[in-house]
C-alpha cells in the first residue's frame, strides 16, 4: 500500500518524509488556503521534499480553462499530478490532459460510478472522499469496494487513493480491500504508529536493561 500524506503543511510533510515511508503528498485548496506561504512557492517546496506524485487541485469550471489550469500547474514540477473535481466538464478536461500526457486525480469521487467515467476518461486515479459519507451515515469503504471490484472486473490500472480518511481503522479497511494508496492527515499517521503495549514494553526493557551487570 502506498502512504500519501493529506496536507500542505510543510512541517508535517517533512516530518513524515524523514520516517521513510511516504509517497506522495494530496493538497486541496482547503488544505493551502491554511498555509501562510505564497502558492506557487509552496507547492514548489513540496514537490522538493517528496519525489512521489503531489496532487496539486484546479480550481476552473469549464473544461478549457481547467485544461489551461492543468497545464500550468503542471509545469511547476515533474511530479505534480492534477487534481480534476468529478463533473462533465472534469471528464472532457481528463480526456484531453491524459492525452497530452498531464497525470490526473479526479477527485470528489462519492460514487463507484464517478470513478468508472473518471477512469475511462483517463484519470491516473481517482480519490473516493470516505470520510465525508461516513459523516452522513453512508458506509464510505463500500465505495472502496465497489470501485475496486470494478476497475479489477475490467482490468483498469487507475489507481485507487483512498481520501478524507478519519482514523486509522480507515487505514486498516482499506488494506484488507486492498486499496492502492491511502492519503492520510499528519495526525492520522502519526496514530498508525503507536500502541500503548509497545510503550508500555519498552518501558519495561529499557528498565530491566538498567539492571544489567556490565
Ligand atoms: O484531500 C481530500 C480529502 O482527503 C479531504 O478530506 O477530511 O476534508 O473530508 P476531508
Amino acid at each position: 500500500m502506498k502512504f500519501f500524506l493529506d496536507t500542505a503543511n510543510l512541517g508535517q510533510i517533512k516530518e513524515a518524509a524523514s520516517w521513510g515511508i511516504l509517497d506522495g503528498v494530496t493538497t486541496n485548496p482547503t488544505l493551502i488556503s491554511k498555509e501562510n506561504v505564497k502558492f506557487e512557492e509552496l507547492i514548489k517546496e513540496i514537490t522538493r521534499i517528496v519525489p512521489g506524485p503531489i496532487s496539486v487541485e484546479s480550481v476552473s469550471t469549464k473544461a478549457k480553462d481547467i485544461v489551461k489550469e492543468a497545464e500550468s500547474l503542471a509545469k511547476m514540477a515533474d511530479n505534480v499530478v492534477v487534481k480534476i473535481p468529478i463533473c462533465v466538464e472534469g471528464l472532457k478536461a481528463i480526456r484531453e490532459l491524459s492525452q497530452r500526457g498531464v497525470q490526473v486525480n479526479t477527485t470528489l469521487i462519492f460514487s463507484p460510478l464517478q470513478a468508472l467515467l473518471a477512469a475511462k476518461a483517463g484519470a491516473r486515479y481517482v480519490s473516493p472522499f470516505i470520510g465525508r459519507l461516513d459523516d452522513i451515515a453512508h458506509p464510505g469503504m463500500d465505495l472502496v469496494e465497489q470501485t475496486m471490484i470494478m476497475f479489477d472486473n475490467y482490468g483498469i490500472e487507475t489507481e485507487v487513493i483512498v481520501a478524507s480518511i478519519r482514523h486509522p481503522l480507515h487505514v486498516v479497511e482499506a488494506g484488507l480491500i486492498g486499496a492502492d494508496i491511502v492519503t492520510v492527515p499528519f495526525p492520522v499517521l502519526e496514530k498508525l504508529v503507536k500502541h500503548p503495549l509497545t510503550d508500555i514494553g519498552m518501558e519495561r526493557f529499557l528498565k530491566d536493561w538498567a539492571k544489567v551487570k556490565r
